[in-house]
């Protein structure tokens, strides 16, 4: 199940930080996830220049917030689920279902996760 083998990525990893220490691979594919599918067209994100929409609120600084969209614990799980497809995870968001797997949602989560590290 998705969430287990996102876990198991984490803990094949050394500290410092749990979060933060999602593959760099994960990352970057999780980037080229991103660029497919435009989260851009809404999001402001570090690390991704084009297109810089406003519908959804800017990425910056997210791997620090406390509940994804106001809602849900900043898990990586909750955080898969939700980029996959945010009314399933929280009913009633604004963000709609994107076009992706659950691999690539695990994989763009650790790209935010890792954004703001550079
Ligand atoms: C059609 C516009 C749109 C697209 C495309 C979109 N989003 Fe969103 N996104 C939103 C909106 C609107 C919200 C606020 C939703 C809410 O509060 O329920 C949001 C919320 C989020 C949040 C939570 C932010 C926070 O501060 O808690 C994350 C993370 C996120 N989006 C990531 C993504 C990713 C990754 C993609 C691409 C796979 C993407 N979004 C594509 C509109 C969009």
């Amino acid at each position: 199940m998705a969430v287990a083998t996102l876990l198991t990525v984490v803990a094949c990893k050394p500290p410092p930080d749990d979060r933060t220490s999602l593959s760099a691979d994960a990352a970057e594919r999780g980037r080229a996830v991103i660029e497919r599918v435009s989260c851009g067209s809404c999001h402001v994100m570090p690390g991704i220049d084009w297109p810089q929409g406003r519908a959804g609120p800017s990425l910056e600084g997210f791997d620090d917030v406390g509940l994804i969209a106001g809602a849900l614990p900043n898990t990586p799980g909750n955080l898969a689920a939700f980029v996959r497809d945010a009314p399933a995870a929280k009913p009633g968001s604004t963000m709609p279902a994107m076009p992706i797997t659950a691999a690539e949602a695990q994989d763009v989560a650790a790209y935010l996760y890792g954004m703001n590290d550079e």
